[in-house]
C-alpha cells in the first residue's frame, strides 16, 4: 500500500472516531437561564445546546424528530410552552451537525439545527441555539450579545 492510501486510511480513521458527539438530551420546561460559562465565542470545552420550543397556540403539538450522522434523538411531541434540548461538546475535527423534522397541523419541515458557522453560532450567543415553532413558521431566537454593534432585548429571525 503506498503512503497516499495510507493518509487517507488514517485520515478516515481519526474522522470515524472524532465525530461522535456526546449527547444528553431531556424534555422540559423552557430553560429560564443561560448558565455555562462560554465566555469568549468557542473552543472544544464549550457545551452547546440545542432547544426546540413549542410555542404554538390552541394546545397544539409539536412533534420534533432530531438527529445527527450517528445519533436518533428520537420522537417527542411536544404540548404547548415544552422544550425538547440536548447538549454536546464539538469534535476536533468538525462535522458536528444536528437537523430536526417537526411537524404540527400541515406543516412539515425538515431543516439544520445546529452546524458550525460563525454567523450562525453568534445567533446562538456561543451556547444555546434555541428554535422556536409559532404557529407562522419555525424561528431561531437571535440572542444579542457583547459582539453585536447595537442590541435588541430579543430579535427573532423567521427562518421557515
Ligand atoms: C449571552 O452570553 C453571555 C455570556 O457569554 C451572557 O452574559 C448573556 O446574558 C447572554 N445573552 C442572552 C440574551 O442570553
Ligand atoms: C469573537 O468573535 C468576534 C467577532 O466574530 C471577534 O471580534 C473576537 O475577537 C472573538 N473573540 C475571541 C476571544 O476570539
Ligand atoms: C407522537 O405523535 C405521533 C403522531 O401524532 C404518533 O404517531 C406517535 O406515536 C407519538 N409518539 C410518542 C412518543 O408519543
Amino acid at each position: 500500500m503506498n503512503s497516499f492510501y495510507k493518509n487517507i486510511l488514517l485520515f478516515i480513521f481519526i474522522q470515524a472516531i472524532a465525530i461522535a458527539p456526546l449527547i444528553t438530551s431531556s424534555s422540559s420546561e423552557p430553560t429560564k437561564g443561560y448558565d455555562d460559562n462560554n465566555n469568549d465565542n468557542f473552543s472544544l470545552r464549550t457545551t452547546w445546546h440545542v432547544h426546540t420550543v413549542n410555542d404554538l397556540s390552541n394546545g397544539k403539538i409539536l412533534l420534533v424528530h432530531c438527529k445527527s450522522k450517528d445519533d436518533d434523538l428520537g420522537i417527542h411531541n411536544l404540548t404547548v410552552g415544552v422544550e425538547f434540548s440536548w447538549k454536546f461538546k464539538l469534535q476536533i475535527f468538525g462535522g458536528t451537525l444536528f437537523w430536526c423534522y417537526m411537524t404540527y397541523d400541515n406543516f412539515h419541515a425538515a431543516f439544520n439545527v445546529f452546524w458550525v458557522n460563525e454567523v450562525f453560532l453568534h445567533k446562538c450567543n456561543y451556547s444555546d441555539c434555541i428554535w422556536i415553532a409559532r404557529d407562522d413558521g419555525i424561528y431561531l431566537r437571535n440572542i444579542p450579545n457583547k459582539y453585536d454593534e447595537y442590541r435588541h432585548d430579543w430579535e427573532w429571525g423567521r427562518l421557515l
